[in-house]
């Protein structure tokens, strides 16, 4: 499919691509949850899809759902299996059935900000956790930056106590459930789509995410304000099936992983930029952005990090440990 096409393919479906592949090309779904717009994963996937239908045109045609418009994170990693799919990258929250190392990221307060985080991905380490679900059938390929964590509810949070008793919606990850409960909170798995609507009609009272979430899914809209806490990260991993990677010709294969890696190192470098303009967006929009003081936030740390204590077998201590050099 050529640029123009896929330009006219886009324009014609606002973003969410249906793009027409043509006889002979490989084609590759690639199925997410966010917007498009504002968005680290959104601008990312778009920039690989226009890269893919542009350099590859006669090998490859890449067709991206974001919006949750074909799977969400819950279902997307079966599809992949299946076959129905050939590329997604859900948050690595998602990933618990398949490996309990990923469980690093979701421990609070693990990473100071965005850069330790890469620091972390493009270590050694982080590298190996990409081959961590081979023998599930999953290949993780790349990994891509959202941001740091906020947090927010239906009345002001300053300090932990302020969220005891509310009910949160988290991603479908343990270490956010006990995260949660270390707060005397009550946490309510459930899928991205529904979030807003939850926050909405009072199912849940608050939610924790990044700016850019916060923005694209208009939480902040049915939110009392939102407490920049940066206790946690939200990353994901591009990840496709070990089956279907291994099925492509050598050649569109290394094209492919090239056009991947420069989009990643692209797109990564921006999102912490990404992130702030959301912020902005949120106080443009009227939002109200609290701000805690050393000792506030202080009071967040003492009660949630415990928590690393209870996954430290499933993570390793040594990965804590090298992760936590990077905070320095
Ligand atoms: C969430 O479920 O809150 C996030 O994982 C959504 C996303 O993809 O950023």
């Amino acid at each position: 499919m050529t640029a123009a096409a896929t330009a006219m393919a886009l324009s014609v479906t606002g973003g969410a691509a249906m793009a027409a592949c043509d006889d002979g090309e490989i084609v590759i779904k690639f199925a997410h949850v966010t917007n498009t717009d504002k968005h680290p994963k959104g601008i990312a996937a778009s920039l690989l899809q226009e890269r893919v239908n542009e350099e590859m045109d006669g090998k490859a045609c890449m067709e991206v759902f974001p919006n949750s418009t074909l799977y969400n994170d819950d279902q997307v990693l079966e599809a992949i299996l299946q076959g129905d799919v050939q590329m997604a990258a859900p948050s690595l929250s998602k990933f618990e059935k398949f490996t309990k190392k990923y469980r690093i990221f979701d421990l609070p307060f693990m990473f100071k900000n965005i850069d330790a985080v890469d620091a972390f991905q493009t270590s050694e380490t982080g590298q190996a956790m990409k081959e961590s679900m081979t023998r599930r059938g999953l290949l993780g390929l790349e990994f891509w930056h959202n941001g740091m964590k906020q947090i927010s509810a239906n009345k002001p949070l300053m300090t932990p106590d302020d969220a005891k008793g509310l009910k949160f919606r988290v991603q479908t990850s343990d270490v956010l459930v006990a995260q949660m409960r270390a707060l005397g909170a009550s946490p309510q798995p459930m899928a991205f789509s529904e979030v807003y609507g939850a926050l909405q009609t009072g199912v849940v009272d608050g939610q924790e995410n990044t700016w850019s979430n916060i923005y694209g899914q208009k939480f902040f809209e049915v939110q009392d304000g939102i407490t920049e806490t940066n206790h946690g990260i939200i990353d994901y991993m591009v990840v496709t099936g070990v089956d279907w990677w291994d099925s492509l010709p050598d050649d569109v294969r290394d094209q492919l992983s090239t056009i991947l890696r420069e989009v990643t190192e692209t797109r990564n470098a921006e999102s912490a930029k990404v992130n702030q303009e959301a912020k902005q967006a949120i106080i443009d929009a009227g939002g109200e952005v609290r701000q805690l003081t050393d000792e506030q936030r202080q009071a967040w740390v003492d009660v949630m990090k415990p928590v690393w204590a209870e996954f430290e077998a499933d993570v390793g201590a040594e990965n804590i440990a090298a992760a936590q050099e990077f905070n320095e």
